[in-house]
């Protein structure tokens, strides 16, 4: 193999940068050359791909976003599509594709990689922490930090007033932001995805929270809750809430952004030089990712099929400390 490609795809998240430069860099130490793609499919589609050098990728490591952009592409979702990112990647004579990104990410470079004769490797980017077959994704410790940030900072203001809050943080179908921001940040009720809400119940645990002498609460709903995210759920309550005072604030893509944290760094240098050895070793259709400190291999198809949902003894941690 002499020339391999990365991309960026889905939803950014801090710590794809500095996979990137881990990808250029490993690759460069081993005498491949690297092509970034813009626009993760999108740009593959449309042919967008540049030579990256070992000092083109230089102050990159510490910034958020991806110095490459990224996208969720329709196009590629069809066979059409894909046969034109294919024919970009042939013209350029690419043997091997690193794709940073998420689920619906690996689904596409599983069926790029079936329909061609070019090697695929993922490595998992995505807030969400929702992938199998790693213990976190990248971005997903620096959204809780920022997470953890404006918690503390609504905590100042909570207890001032005596109110409830109920802080949204991102997560569509997975609680795993939510859970951990809620135990680091003292939280007395977290709403995730994964567990069917119960408004009275929750109402009279608010309540009761009060009553036992807590002077403020916080409550942090993830947005996919299906109660309806942070204002869904003060909604329901309506005036169950009576008497007590309570505001609400999302969070929103403040996640997404800012300078990776020291363990997304590491992270992204682990997995974007495996994803390098990964391809130099002839294998194919898998995604990297970090169990226990070990740099794992999952096939892609399990990666994108299985996702990682907020495991049962967290909540459980959670519900005996919330007091
Ligand atoms: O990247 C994951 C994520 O941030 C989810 O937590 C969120 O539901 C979604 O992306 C938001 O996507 P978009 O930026 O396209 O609105």
């Amino acid at each position: 193999m002499q020339r391999i490609a990365v991309l960026t795809s889905g939803g950014d998240a801090p710590g794809m940068n500095a996979a990137i430069r881990a990808v250029v860099r490993s690759a460069d130490a081993r005498g491949l050359d690297v092509y970034g793609v813009q626009r993760g499919y999108e740009g593959l589609i449309e042919g967008r791909l540049s030579y990256l050098s070992a000092r083109r990728v230089s102050g990159i490591l510490h910034l958020g976003g991806t110095m490459l952009g990224s996208a969720r592409s329709e196009q590629f979702r069809s066979i059409e599509g894909r046969a034109h990112a294919i024919e970009h990647l042939q013209e350029q004579e690419i043997e091997g594709l690193v794709v940073i990104g998420g689920d619906g990410s690996f689904r596409g470079a599983d069926a790029l990689s079936r329909e061609s004769d070019i090697a695929v490797v993922g490595v998992p980017g995505t807030i969400d922490n929702d992938i199998s077959g790693c213990d976190y994704t990248l971005g997903f410790d620096t959204a809780v930090n920022t997470a953890l940030d404006a918690i503390d900072r609504i905590r100042d203001t909570a207890a001032s007033h005596q109110r409830a809050f109920f802080i949204e943080v991102m997560g569509r179908s997975s609680g795993w932001i939510a859970v951990y921001s809620a135990i680091a940040g003292g939280a007395t009720e977290v709403l995730v995805p994964e567990r069917d809400t119960n408004i009275d119940e929750l109402s009279k645990r608010i309540r009761q929270a009060f009553e036992m002498g807590k002077g403020f609460c916080l409550i942090v709903v993830a947005e996919g809750d299906d109660a309806g995210g942070a204002f869904g759920v003060a909604k329901k309550l309506g005036t169950q809430l009576t008497g007590l005072s309570h505001r609400v604030t999302t969070l929103g893509h403040v996640q997404r952004g800012g300078a990776p944290s020291m363990r997304d760094r590491i992270l992204a240098a682990k997995l974007g030089d495996a994803a390098v050895t990964a391809l130099l070793d002839g294998h194919d259709r898998i995604m990297v990712g970090e169990v226990h400190r070990d740099v794992i291999h999952t096939p892609l198809e399990q990666a994108c099929t299985v996702g990682d949902k907020t495991p049962q003894d967290i909540l459980d941690l959670m519900g005996r400390l919330a007091r």
